[in-house]
């Protein structure tokens, strides 16, 4: 008995794993191990011999037992101790820096164009991108065989072969959106919206989708004079600097009179500078509202008149923020991103100051 409990209780303190454990708990107290075989021969003993032998063979049991929990318990713990060894974690090292996305600037021109605007009354308007031929242009007097449906290379939607109905579009231009606040509001209006349009052409200086912001002032006695004044009002809020203006005669079936507007600029070194200089940038279309679009809003011509305008946000942003390539506004690539793009906590307000 001396000699098991002295094999069993050494190999127990000297098994590495938990398998080997297991394999020496089978062979001293499983069915088949060597105690429990030395137990089933206490049958055999005389009574005297059985009452020594079995309480001894009963503590020698109980012995290997408990030495197999309290090894089982060691291991383990030592298992989680090099564990938590390799899986040492310092959480007060420094975080890997994370780059910070930056605002683009046709969203940081819209959000200074509507800044300026706000200021001198206007609320923001919109409408959808795909239109009907009819907002887009019946509504605005381009009836259907007038060239300026031609000339706007106007994207088409898809219809099925035998359905009749004339396609939808990608809207040309926003200026859809004056019908569709007159409507919903009436007049007096005076909003802006600015928002996509689109036309198939692609050079340096036209994307198929590209920005405008559209303006609408409608009231009892609104006049050209007006409109001067608001955009001036405009371009030396927006460029920092007083920018004159030139109005020049022009033709959209949407506006009579019509007027095409230039800015002020010089053309040093071959940079443009707006509100110096004696040469002239065509920026923007306007004009007083056309009594058949007031129509087709649900207005009456006889009591109401007013301005509208349309300009490029594109452009104001490509001239204020010396940007040469429109395509590069829509390639997505981080480095033009990064270097043109704009704190997303420098949000532009009057206040603020829009230029610095
Ligand atoms: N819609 C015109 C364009 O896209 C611009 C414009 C708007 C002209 C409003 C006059 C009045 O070119």
């Amino acid at each position: 008995m001396d000699e098991l409990r002295t094999k069993y209780i050494e190999a127990i303190a000297a098994a590495a794993d938990e398998a080997t454990l297991e394999e020496l708990r089978v062979r001293a107290v499983g069915k088949k191990g060597e105690i429990s075989l030395k137990m089933r021969e206490l049958g055999k003993m005389t009574p005297e011999e059985r009452q020594v032998a079995g309480p001894a063979l009963n503590a020698l049991k109980n012995e290997i037992n408990s030495a197999l929990a309290a090894k089982k318990v060691a291991l383990s713990d030592a298992a989680l101790d090099a564990r938590l060894a390799t899986e040492w974690l310092d959480v007060t090292l420094p975080s890997r820096t994370r780059r910070v996305g930056s605002i683009h600037p046709i969203s940081q021109v819209t959000e200074e164009v509507t800044a300026i605007f706000a200021d001198m009354g206007f609320a923001v308007a919109e409408g959808p991108q795909i239109e009907t031929d009819w907002y887009n242009f019946d509504a605005l007097n381009i009836p259907g065989h007038h060239p300026a449906r031609a000339e706007m290379d106007t994207f088409y939607t898809h219809r099925a072969e035998d359905d009749e109905r004339r396609p939808h579009v990608l809207r040309t231009h926003t200026s859809p959106v004056q019908i569709r606040t007159m409507e919903k509001d009436g007049a007096p209006i005076r909003i802006i919206c600015p928002g996509r349009v689109y036309r198939a052409d692609y050079d340096q200086t036209h994307t198929p989708m590209f920005h405008q912001v559209e303006g609408l002032a409608l009231g009892k006695d609104i006049s050209m004079a007006n409109l001067k004044w608001v955009l001036e009002e405009f371009f030396s809020a927006f460029f920092g600097t007083d920018v004159k203006t030139r109005f020049r005669a022009s033709h959209f079936p949407f506006t009579e009179p019509s007027a095409e507007v230039d800015i002020q600029c010089s053309w040093e070194g071959g940079t443009v500078k707006v509100g110096e200089g004696d040469d002239w940038l065509e920026v923007l279309g306007s004009g007083m509202v056309h009594p058949n679009v007031l129509k087709a809003g649900g207005i009456d011509p006889d009591e109401y008149q007013g301005f509208a305008f349309g300009m490029g946000i594109d452009r104001l942003a490509m001239l204020k923020y010396g940007i040469p390539d429109l395509r590069a506004f829509f390639d997505s690539d981080l480095r033009w991103l990064r270097h043109y793009g704009f704190a997303s906590l420098d949000q532009p307000t009057l206040h603020g100051g829009l230029n610095r």
